[in-house]
């Protein structure tokens, strides 16, 4: 949540500023603003999206080397003007923008508040910086010292930029809990909460950690604790192109990514199945293969899509494995006190790699002993680096808010890490094993075929757009399927949405069916096939309109349901990665017919770095 770029060097930083806000939008966008010191420090914020503020600046001199930005998702206080970051000090000397919350702001505000200290927002931001000014005062100290002293006392989760109108050439960059990348450039320094900022001027990049402080100028980076003991910084190259994180055509980020499936699935099974050979070549499983053999449990922790995936996990994995899988919120998973048992394994799966509650929750599990697995797409974010193993999804920059490619990822990483264990610890037969190999190679094939369907999806989208609520039901494998088209419609289209096993709809939510209600029915070709038959049968009964995803050959449901969409046969197993594709475009074409910005959906971060 919240974007934030910074640049110092010899070019002009507020054109690389302004453009690195808009490759961070996905993080935030209810306000934006700039800070410049060209001479003095000037701030320019304004409520809306980077484009207003682009429009509120015409005509003024923006000149300067060194610059930050920020794009706000709102915690403290509702998107304003005055609430934008960056905030000034009380001297007005210093400019701050952060990622995260200060939860002991209170303390703190009443404690400076009593020095007389006048806030102008309501943000914890502003109590923090007037913190660090007051401690620099007050303690006769550089702003280096002011800034550890001030963090020590902090409670919560932090990435922060400071500069100080009388050190023109700084930037100084802190971080806990929320994502900060420097890109080191040739005399030049670039600052952001992902990498996409800077990828036209550097690849080479360091991955600030938690409780890092960096002192940033052109031709500097001075890395420490908060023990002001300097570290090396360790310098990666990005394996990242800047076209993967542009529309390459498309009307929408979202629409790009669903249609990229077919390539992204193929990358992530890339180098790891080979259904001739019959191998699967994980790294991540195999160096931790015995945890896996003699797990008691696996624990999978995530929130949201993630969450989705995690649940299809549990099937397969205790169908293939025979090990007993739970399936936590990593929000409640965090606060509760579970039991976690020696030899039990934590999979976190997470797009972003940078969830707050995900990443706390491994945390915990850590500290009490468990082995963690990594299920993440975002290459070097906190997840995948606390993870003692784990699997890039590989699927590339997801930049629409709501997770479409990521989520077909992790489905064929579960699928690929299940299939190895049920192998290694001969709960499968060969037959079985290389029959699920080779239908999950052919599922980039499969999904290519169902996107050229999507005109079809497109109609029955333009038909039912005013629906004011819909259902989404499935059983078995699919059952997490519809619990995702019910999420991915609400956010897109706002739409009330509710996603059900099919059979649970007989105990409460039958109530809502009339000739109104779209009953989204995922009822692919299974072993519970003629079982949803019967569900479909009691919907249409009492009026409902049944929208149906089903398999090629099905005879049945046809004649049932008001609207088909086929997709091509698949195994149970494989069968999540193909019924999940018309439902994201389900969502997306109602959320464009509503008029909905599908990209950036209201009151939505791509990335959750508060609890
Ligand atoms: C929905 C969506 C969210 C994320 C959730 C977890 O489309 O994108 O529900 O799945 O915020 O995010 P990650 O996977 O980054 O941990």
């Amino acid at each position: 949540m919240c974007g934030i770029v910074g640049y110092t060097g010899p070019k002009e930083a507020y054109p690389i500023v302004i453009t690195g806000l808009k490759r961070l939008e996905y993080r935030g966008y209810d306000s934006t603003g700039v800070a410049l010191l060209n001479g003095g420090l000037k701030v320019y914020k304004k409520k809306g999206r980077v484009a207003d503020l682009e429009a509120a600046v015409l005509g003024e001199n923006l000149h300067a080397h060194t610059g930050i930005g920020h794009t706000r998702w709102a915690t403290h206080g509702e998107p304003s003007d005055v609430n934008a970051h960056p905030h000034l000090s009380a001297s007005g000397k210093l400019a701050m923008i952060h990622n995260g919350i200060i939860e002991n702001y209170a303390q703190l505000k009443k404690e400076l508040s009593n020095k007389g200290y006048v806030f102008k927002s309501e943000t914890d931001t502003e109590v923090l910086l007037n913190f660090i000014e007051d401690i620099r005062e007050n303690n006769q100290c550089d702003l280096e010292e002011a800034v550890r002293v001030a963090l020590k006392r902090v409670t919560g989760a932090y990435v922060i930029l400071l500069v100080d109108q009388d050190q023109p050439d700084t930037i100084i960059a802190a971080r806990k809990g929320s994502p900060l990348v420097i890109g080191v450039g040739k005399g030049e320094h670039f600052l952001g909460s992902d990498a996409s900022p800077m990828l036209e001027y550097t690849k080479e990049v360091v991955y600030v950690n938690d409780y890092e402080l960096a002192i940033v100028k052109p031709n500097e980076l001075i890395l420490k604790n908060l023990g002001n003991e300097k570290l090396t910084p360790f310098v990666t190259k990005l394996d990242m192109e800047l076209a993967a994180i542009e529309k390459g055509g498309y009307d929408h980020f979202m629409l790009k990514e669903i249609f990229e499936q077919p390539l992204t699935i193929h990358d992530c099974l890339r180098g790891r199945l080979d259904a001739n050979a019959g191998t699967i070549t994980m790294s991540g499983v195999a160096n931790n293969i015995e945890h896996f053999k003699n797990a008691g449990r696996i624990i999978i922790v995530a929130c949201g899509t993630s969450w989705h995936a995690g649940l299809v996990a549990e099937y397969i994995i205790e169908e293939l494995c025979r090990i007993p899988v739970e399936v936590e919120y990593a929000s409640e998973f965090r606060y509760r006190n579970p039991v976690i048992n020696k030899g039990d394994i934590i999979f976190a799966i997470s797009q972003s790699g940078e969830t707050a509650d995900t990443l706390v929750a491994i945390e915990r599990a850590k500290e009490q002993g468990a082995i963690i697995f990594g299920i993440v797409n975002v290459v070097g974010s906190s997840i995948a680096r606390i993870s003692d193993g784990g699997a890039y999804t590989h699927a590339g920059p997801e930049i629409g808010v709501a997770s479409t490619k990521a989520f077909t990822g992790q489905l064929a990483v579960l699928t690929m890490v299940a299939l190895k264990i049920a192998k290694e610890k001969g709960r499968i037969s060969d037959e079985r094993y290389q029959q699920l190999l080779v239908e999950l190679e052919a599922v980039p094939e499969k999904v290519a075929a169902i996107l050229k369907n999507a005109p079809a999806i497109k109609a029955i989208a333009e038909k039912y757009k005013g629906a004011t609520d819909a259902l989404f039901l499935g059983r078995g494998y699919n059952f997490p399927i519809a619990l995702e088209g019910a999420l991915k419609l609400k956010e897109i289209s706002y739409i009330h949405a509710e996603g059900y096993p099919a059979a649970e709809m007989k105990h409460g939510p039958i109530a809502l069916v009339d000739e109104n209600l779209p009953v989204v029915f995922v009822a692919t070709k299974d072993a519970y096939h003629e079982k949803i038959v019967s569900n479909i049968q009691e919907i249409k009964a009492r009026k409902g309109q049944v929208i149906a995803i089903i398999t090629e050959e099905d005879d049945l449901i046809p004649a049932l349901a008001n609207e088909v969409f086929y997709v091509p046969p698949a195994d149970e197993i494989i069968a999540p990665m193909l019924s999940c594709i018309p439902l994201q475009l389900l969502s997306y074409y109602m959320g464009v017919a509503r008029g909905v910005d599908v990209d950036k959906p209201r009151n939505l971060a791509k990335s959750v770095t508060v609890e």
